[in-house]
């Protein structure tokens, strides 16, 4: 298995990171997953786009080019012949004495990375998920996609305990985002999702998803609705780089709509299917 060290494709067990790695440390880090079909990468702009977003967001340097990553993303595809899967990239502030201030003189930004193969998982995406419902904990900048993602671990681990898909998070009554994915609910042939600020991650999927709505005439609000709107939505929908657009059939005890995938969630599935490669 090859993996990326910094800017080399080496072979998994040659890493050093060190256990004064700010990643390690503190989570002072970032990261993404990329989905990749039959070899090709899907929206890889917009997820280079995001990471370096990210590294500004917390003042932090990637040490190469968009370019450079670009490439090397592809090489380390090639180099693990993967097929469908995903590719993880993680940045670190890099390693310095453990001090919660950012090292000064700064140090040398840590690249990993490393590919899976896995399958889309159409037996969910044909029959529709549960999920549950859980209090959204976390910071107030879910927009950085930080690798501090303890409060994201703990809500997760709330829906394994239910026999849930995924633990869908309100701050208040307000429905954020899944722990690792966007929510949206359909009511009266309006789509409704959480707008993008500081309380939620702008999925790529959901930026994909929004044109998808568009190309099939779904009118969009983004506009936050509350729990109490939620269990009244006729359809419901959680999505990300690997559940793609998943249908919630169900939220906690409540049924939505006949307990099947809506008219609506199946042409949103339809149009995104259409822009994979
Ligand atoms: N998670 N919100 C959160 C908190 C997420 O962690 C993710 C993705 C999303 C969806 O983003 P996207 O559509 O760009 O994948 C929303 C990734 C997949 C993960 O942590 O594994």
């Amino acid at each position: 298995e090859k993996v990326l060290w910094n800017d080399q494709i080496v072979t998994r067990d040659s890493v050093h990171i060190s256990i004064e790695d700010r990643g390690y440390q503190f989570g002072d880090g970032i990261y993404e997953v990329v989905k990749v079909y039959n070899g090709d990468v899907f929206t890889a702009t917009e997820h280079i786009d995001r990471l370096y977003a990210s590294a500004d967001k917390i003042g932090m340097a990637i040490p190469y080019t968009k370019d450079v990553l670009h490439h090397l993303i592809h090489q380390l595809i090639e180099a693990n012949e993967l097929g469908t899967g995903i590719v993880y990239l993680q940045v670190t502030r890099g390693h310095s004495p453990r001090n919660h201030a950012f090292p000064n003189p700064s140090v040398e930004a840590v690249v990993t990375g490393y590919t899976r193969e896995s399958a889309r998982p159409v037996q969910d995406l044909e029959t529709g998920v549960s999920v549950c419902l859980v209090e959204d904990v976390r910071w107030l900048r879910c927009d950085i996609k930080s690798l501090n993602l303890l409060g994201n671990v703990m809500a997760k681990q709330q829906a394994v305990e239910k026999g849930c898909f995924e633990a869908v998070q309100h701050r208040g009554d307000v429905i954020t985002e899944g722990s690792s994915s966007n929510a949206y609910g359909i009511k009266d042939g309006i789509l409704y999702t959480h707008p993008v600020n500081n309380l939620i991650l702008n999925g790529i999927t959901r930026q994909v998803i929004l044109d998808c709505c568009k190309e099939i005439g779904l009118p969009v609000v983004e506009k936050a609705f509350t729990v109490a709107q939620a269990l009244e939505m006729d359809e419901f929908i959680v999505s990300s780089t690997g559940i793609e657009v998943m249908p919630v059939v169900k939220i906690e005890e409540t049924q939505i709509g006949d307990g099947t995938p809506g008219e609506w969630t199946r042409k949103l599935q339809t149009a995104f299917e259409a822009k994979l490669p």
